[in-house]
């Protein structure tokens, strides 16, 4: 069931020939990203260098894995291929469609049922087309795959972004959007733009309270969110070896908040050790073999700086414990300095809960670390002040845990246990009483803490830090706790001090669970019926984007001129509009909703040209759309940035958006702008950016000639009946505008099937 031992061979015995070609044409050592990449080309051994944040190169993944709310149009989609069978091994998840609000059995029960036409959608899909299928309650997806999927020195793509966990295991794991994951499932090759090598040179031993989330909070700090684009970010050095395979993995994980392509670490003995504890005693042996190709060059760690684009050095025996927030990953706060932060900022410091869990850091290790605090809680006579919520990672780590007594612990500190899913983390969250939009504080284990992400609340400050962190300032109830120097009050009026977390990187007694909620795909899927009601308002089965008419755009409708962050959940806003993923036009009614309009400050209310009125994005955007009327979209510096989502990309599409102009492109949500047939373009000049005004009537001028590397013209027509022209870029390549002359690159798929 778990892993393909022997699709993992065949990985393995191109490794040493396709490095060493490598290594003759780029002409100096490699570093293991490097290796990764070019021992998974399409076309087999290299045959020349590929320049770094500028080639556009075809790779053969080895592995997709999707989880429930992406995988819903990805497979939607892949259906439309004309295949019988998925190219390469795939795996559906579902762990984003459940929400968290009583505990765990009645929480799994009540998703069951209400998602229970989506999830019988994706069990029969997976069915028929040869799709390793994980339940509801199996875990989130990407705990899943690093326990029964990932291997060193392999590549795969996921349709979520934090797919980069699996570099936990040494991998080039990279999230992508539905279309990118149908392309690999149809056997076709997966283009990405060759990536810039960020180096982080890990020295000295964690301690204490730090611990590897630790790591990415503070690489987070140093880098933004915008830092990693188009970069993958390989981890060295003897710190890197003294971490566990589950803690590279909440550090590759959070890569995902620096905008990185991933993030990866060279094959080492936690790697085998994790290997081993779960199943998978056959890919240590075969990794073992090849174990110099797993890693990158010795000469390459010895000079990092001749090697890598930037470099950035961490002792990890002076990390502090720490949290980022509130509002964007990358505000990195050491504990020491949180009550001044906090009293600065205006931040409340009471904590109304602590959340553990997510993808990010819901492993064996965390939970048995976090629960060594909560122990000591109960035994000290501590009670928690905030409320207390867990997440399991998967089946196998909740049936260990709970096993081994860590979920009695939690339990016995009044902790709610929530189903092995997303929950919280994705906005699943029945919070009670987060609908009077009170300011107040939660800290949480998870990645991203964007406003509203976790209960809909915009005043809610989330922090993100560690889970030991997390069950430390549940139980003090402050957000300035600091573990390290403070003391509590027990229940008998003594002062307490915490001791500093102690765990197990993996179960002394072995992992074990009773069913991990797996179901094979049909050896021979023809006869498997997929159903799809015409009804449903939660599927609908995808009809071909129209192909360009062949000319300029012209008299195109400013929708919406987007002020700061716009990420993809403002652009698709999930929590409760995950149920809508598998119908498009359903979906299409969150349209940009939570995007900030530049001319007047709010969300969802733009001016309708034609009518002077002002009125909700989608409610606009059909109206033009019903007159035929095509419109643009104006974004900021790092549009898209967050998720796989392709949901940001087809809603603009589906409803008439034409053309997306910003500052700068997220890179996923750009190439999800691309397949869908849409124009994504950034300004030549980004203060052209303040030309844009809000009755401008825009035309495209170039399209006939739309080719790579030039430029397109856009003539702003202003409502005083003055017009200016304005240059702006696009990064298209040949194929790419094959996809928009198609409408779509789907379009091109099928086509190809057929033929
Ligand atoms: Fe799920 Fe949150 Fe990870 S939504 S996949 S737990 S980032």
């Amino acid at each position: 069931m778990a892993f393909d031992i022997e699709m993992i061979k065949k990985v393995y015995d191109h490794y040493e020939e396709r490095v060493n070609a490598a290594r003759k044409v780029v002409g100096k050592p490699l570093t293991l990203a490097e290796k990764i990449l070019y021992t998974h080309l399409w076309n087999g051994n290299a045959e020349e260098a590929y320049e770094r944040g500028q080639s556009y190169v075809d790779f053969a993944p080895d592995r997709v894995a999707m989880q429930d709310a992406t995988a819903q149009m990805a497979l939607l989609q892949f259906m439309q291929a004309g295949r019988p069978q998925v190219a390469v091994p795939s795996t559906v998840h579902c762990d984003h469609l459940i929400q968290a609000r009583d505990g765990a059995q009645e929480d799994l029960s009540r998703a069951k049922q209400e998602s229970s036409e989506v999830f019988n959608f994706l069990s029969s899909v997976s069915n028929k087309y040869g799709i390793g299928f994980w339940k509801p309650g199996a875990g989130i997806i990407h705990q899943v795959v690093l326990e029964n999927y990932a291997f060193p020195g392999g590549m795969m793509i996921g349709t979520d972004s934090h797919t980069v966990n699996a570099g936990g295991l040494g991998m080039v794991a990279i999230g992508v959007g539905g279309a990118d994951a149908c392309d690999v499932m149809a056997g076709l090759p997966w283009e990405l733009k060759f990536p810039k090598l960020i180096g982080v040179k890990l020295t000295g031993k964690l301690s204490g309270w730090a611990t590897p989330k630790d790591v990415i909070l503070k690489v987070a700090g140093i880098l933004t969110v915008k830092g990693g684009t188009g970069a993958i970010v390989e981890y060295f050095g003897e710190g890197a070896k003294s971490l566990s395979c589950t803690g590279k993995g909440t550090i590759c994980n959070m890569g995902a908040e620096i905008g990185a392509t991933t993030s990866t670490f060279g094959y080492d003995e936690s790697m085998e050790r994790y290997l081993r504890a779960t199943d998978r005693a056959d890919v240590a042996d075969a990794a073992n073999k090849i174990k110099d190709y797993l890693t990158g060059d010795d000469e390459v760690y010895a000079d990092p700086e001749t090697y890598f684009d930037q470099l950035i050095e961490i002792n990890l025996s002076e990390l502090e414990p720490s949290l980022n927030g509130p509002f964007t990953p990358d505000l990195y706060t050491p504990i020491s300095r949180m009550r001044e932060e906090a009293e600065k900022n205006g931040w409340p410091t009471k904590v109304e809960w602590g959340l553990i869990g997510s993808c990010t850091n819901s492993s064996y290790e965390d939970l048995s670390r976090a629960a060594s605090i909560a122990q000591q809680a109960i035994d000290k006579g501590l009670v928690t002040k905030a409320e207390f919520g867990i997440n399991p990672g998967s089946e196998q780590v909740r049936y260990t845990a709970d096993r081994d007594g860590l979920l009695k612990t939690f339990e016995d500190l009044n902790a709610t246990l929530f189903t092995n899913a997303c929950g919280p983390c994705i906005g699943m969250w029945d919070r009670a009483g987060a609908d009077k939009r009170e300011k107040n504080t939660i800290v949480h284990s998870f990645n991203r803490n964007f406003a509203k992400r976790a209960d809909g609340n915009p005043n809610t400050y989330a922090f993100v830090t560690s889970p030991e962190m997390v069950a430390a300032i549940a139980i003090s109830g402050d957000l300035g706790f600091n573990p390290v120097t403070d003391t509590l009050t027990n229940k008998d009026g003594e002062q307490i001090k915490l001791e500093a977390p102690t765990g197990d990187e993996l179960p002394e007694k072995g992992f074990a669970v009773e069913d991990a909620g797996y179901q094979a795909p049909a050896e021979d899927g023809s006869e498997v019926s997929v159903d799809v009601a015409p009804d449903s308002d939660r599927l609908q089965l995808l009809e071909p984007f129209a192909a360009w008419e062949g000319t300029d755009l012209k008299g195109l409708k400013l929708l919406i001129k987007a002020k700061g962050k716009c990420t993809t959940d403002h652009i698709s806003m999930a929590g409760p509009w995950l149920k809508y993923r598998g119908h498009l036009d359903n979906i299409s009614n969150n349209l940009l909703i939570g995007a900030v309009n530049f001319f007047n400050d709010e969300t969802d209310t733009v001016k309708n040209q034609l009518t002077g009125e002002y009125g909700a994005v989608p409610a606009t955007q059909r109206a033009y759309k019903a007159e035929g009327i095509g419109s643009i979209v104006v974004g900021d510096e790092n549009y898209g940035e967050g998720s796989s989502r392709e949901h940001a990309a087809m809603e603009p599409r589906h409803l008439g958006v034409r053309a997306v102009l910003v500052k700068s492109f997220a890179r996923i949500h750009e190439t999800n702008l691309k397949k869908q047939g849409m124009l994504g373009l950034t300004f030549a000049d980004k203060d052209d950016y303040d030309k844009i005004q809000e009755n401008d009537t825009i035309d495209i001028i170039g399209l006939t000639d739309f080719a790579p590397n030039k430029s397109l013209t856009l003539v702003l027509h202003h409502d005083d009946g003055s017009s200016e022209e304005i240059e702006v870029n696009h990064s298209y390549n040949a194929q790419q505008i094959g996809w928009f002359k198609a409408g779509a690159a789907l379009n091109i798929i099928r086509k190809n099937q057929e033929k």
